[in-house]
């Protein structure tokens, strides 16, 4: 511990006193936090932004299932405050350092009433926001318990807009609605969608967290969470008439919400808040919120873009299964192939081919193994085991051939939803990937979660993922985790969980209506607040992908490159078809040249639902990527080069939507232009309806 660390603990602790009278506070430049006893002995805090309210009083607490919980009167047995200021590296990321400073206040409460059980409520005041949780301490009185409700409140002081999906316990593979929060119904949203997705969300008035919302005062406030391990995800409940929002945990199959043992604590709730949308979307609260790294080696963990056969499944032009049907065999009893199937030795060739071509580090296979006839809507345990591959799927020969080709091999392991049957299966299947040379999986988790009905976002899933992230980590392998619970800021102390999908990917695009131009304006201020997203970009061919010719996806080309540098994840998805490279190769370029780990971060703009303008600085080097996107409306945006370092000259390349360019009547017209700036140069970038830009700086 630093000195000046400990004389400021020190002063800490001597402020703290055995009987202090509430409100108890704390506070970090414009952001302070107060907790107060009511008269009825019932706990509250609040927390401002300067002289502007953020939340108003709004109750803390929890029911337990033996009516012994923190709902009833509490008395005040002390506090501490002490002051945190350090800064730490992550293991890969959008910066280089983070820094770690706030305030913390940890107020001790014991029940009034017998058994007298104690609870401690710590809060973190950061200068963009706030984290608190509970805490359990060991203690005779609390054993084994069952949280059935928490009774966390944010009161909000003003009808505020909300950027918002529907509170479902099992996914987050929804369309943003902007409303106000009066407005929030999300029953149409629920009982429209058709897709893979299970969707269970019995209440109208929900909605799931990241939620952002914009204050008529000049605010932007997200709340969500951080650290979500052996708890369920909340969610938010809003009473439409007094902008309460009120913790709705996720449930178990039998109703109740967390099983716990004292010692024990919840997640984090976070309130991020600042008076500039591009202060949200720069927060580090979340991660600072989380466990440093639990593992001590980490070198063999590798940010890496990859190529799949994958989006020819999506769009329908092949197939993940070999066969039909399981039940229709050949005179030989073997499978009859439909001839359809993606996963072939000789297709897979292809995709490694194209990736050692243009220096993409790995190469997904979907539909390698068997399973896949009765995978989807079956609620069958043991559909898969991970280890078998097809016939015409030959290992060895691919991971050879990869390997000669300097290519990895990524790992699927889709579970539809039967996740006791992959844990069976778990030290197995890594020791598959070992064998063969896997350094990464992508896992599923299509449909309803089997045995016992668990819900993707409750208590046992999450810590299902926890458990899937620590057997990756014991046999060294990354993982990308698909209908995941939404991420929390984890990465931070599993860095090998690089990336989840939990959110609405560009896949929608392959199989439903898709997502509308202003999606990826919204995502980074709501899905990634809590981490990586394996969003899948880089579709080029946007128009007649798929069999009806209807679909398109609602973007320019110039979009979908600028999408590298927004939508942040260390593992990157080139999802389009060889074949559509090597139509635009120019364009191509980028996706080949853009950095996946970064040392620095600047958001130069950005508005949720209209715009967002971001620049990066590659990990080691002096090079800079600037991604720019817009909504359904074109816009020029300025972007001031005052990030390049001063007194150079650098060679920009710009990636911008051509001439007439429109995602809907015209979405594959760019044009790319090459100019010397430095950092005193001004760029004006023009971006169409439903377009983007997407720059390299590289010096001279
Ligand atoms: C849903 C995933 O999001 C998608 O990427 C995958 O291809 C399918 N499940 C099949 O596992
Ligand atoms: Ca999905």
């Amino acid at each position: 511990m630093h000195k000046s660390l400990f004389v400021l603990l020190l002063a800490a602790g001597l402020r703290a006193a055995a009987q202090s009278p509430t409100p108890l506070t704390a506070r970090l430049d414009k952001v302070s936090l107060s907790f107060a006893l009511g008269a009825n002995g019932q706990p509250s805090y609040s927390i401002a932004y300067g002289q502007k309210p953020v939340v108003q009083p709004s109750r803390l607490g929890l029911v337990f299932q033996d009516n012994q919980g923190f709902d009833g009167a509490l008395t005040l047995t002390g506090s501490e405050v002490k002051d945190v200021d350090e800064t730490w590296q992550p293991v890969w990321g959008e910066v280089k350092n983070i820094r770690n400073h706030y305030q913390q206040l940890t107020v001790h409460l014991r029940q009034k009433a017998a058994p007298g059980r104690r609870l401690d409520v710590v809060f973190r005041v950061f200068a963009d926001g706030v984290g608190f949780r509970y805490e359990f301490p060991r203690q005779q009185a609390l054993g084994n318990f069952v949280v059935l409700d928490e009774l966390t409140e944010f009161a909000l002081p003003a009808d505020h807009q909300a950027f918002w999906i529907p509170g479902d316990y099992d996914t987050n593979e929804y369309l943003y609605t902007k409303s106000r929060l009066s407005a929030v119904d999300n029953s149409a949203q629920v009982k429209s969608s058709t897709e893979i997705a299970v969707r269970v969300a019995p209440d109208a008035q929900a909605v799931a967290t990241p939620l952002m919302l914009k204050a008529d005062n000049g605010l932007y406030i997200n709340i969500h969470e951080a650290a979500q391990v052996n708890y369920p995800a909340m969610q938010l409940h809003v009473d439409r008439a007094s902008h309460r929002l009120t913790a709705r945990l996720v449930p178990d199959a039998v109703g109740s919400k967390a099983f716990l043992h004292a010692p024990a604590n919840t997640p984090w709730r976070t309130v991020i808040v600042s008076d500039k949308a591009t202060d949200i979307l720069a927060s580090k609260l979340i991660l600072n919120l989380n466990e440093p790294s639990k593992l001590a080696n980490t070198d063999w963990i590798k940010p890496m873009k990859f190529v799949g056969v994958w989006w020819e499944m999506q769009i329908g032009k092949s197939d993940w299964k070999y066969a039909n049907s399981l039940d229709t065999l050949d005179a030989k009893g073997q499978l009859i192939p439909t001839g359809r199937h993606g996963a072939n030795t000789q297709n897979v060739k292809r995709y490694i081919d194209f990736a050692a071509q243009h220096h993409l580090g790995g190469v997904l296979v979907e539909g390698w193994n068997t399973g896949w006839e009765d995978w989807f809507g079956n609620w069958k345990e043991n559909v898969f085991d991970f280890v078998t591959p097809y016939p015409d799927f030959n290992v060895q020969e691919i991971s050879d051939y990869a390997k000669s080709k300097g290519v990895q091999m990524i790992m699927h392991n889709e579970t539809s939803g039967a996740a006791t049957n992959y844990e069976q299966h778990l030290d197995t299947a890594y020791q598959f990937m070992n064998k063969y040379g896997y350094p990464a999986v992508k896992t599923g988790y299509v449909g309803r979660i089997i045995p016992r009905g668990e819900h993707h976002d409750g208590q046992w899933m999450s810590n299902h993922f926890v458990r899937v992230a620590e057997m990756a980590a014991k046999h060294h392998v990354a993982v990308d985790m698909h209908e995941s619970v939404r991420p929390t800021g984890l990465s931070r102390t599993y860095p090998n969980w690089m990336a989840s999908e939990a959110g609405r990917g560009n896949e929608y695009n392959a199989f439903s209506i898709g997502s509308p131009p202003e999606h990826e304006t919204i995502m980074p201020f709501t899905r990634f607040m809590g981490g990586p997203m394996d969003y899948t970009p880089g579709i080029f061919k946007l128009q007649n992908y798929e069999p009806t010719g209807k679909r398109q996806v609602q973007t320019t080309l110039a979009k979908q490159l600028a999408l590298y540098v927004v939508l942040y994840s260390p593992l990157q998805m080139a999802a389009d078809l060889p074949e559509n490279y090597n139509e635009h190769l120019d364009a191509f370029q980028f996706i080949e040249d853009v950095p996946v780990d970064w040392d620095d971060t600047r958001i130069v703009a950005a508005e949720p639902g209209d715009y967002l303008t971001t620049a990066r600085k590659a990990k080691g080097k002096d090079e800079w990527y600037l991604g720019s996107i817009t909504d359904e409306n074109a816009r020029q945006q300025p972007v001031k080069l005052d990030f390049l370092t001063p007194g150079r000259r650098y060679q920009a390349t710009i990636y911008a939507d051509g001439k007439g360019a429109d995602w809907q009547k015209n979405p594959a017209a760019y044009q790319i232009t090459k100019q010397v700036v430095t950092s005193k140069s001004t760029l004006t970038l023009r971006l169409a309806p439903g377009g983007g830009a997407a720059v390299s700086f590289k010096p001279l």
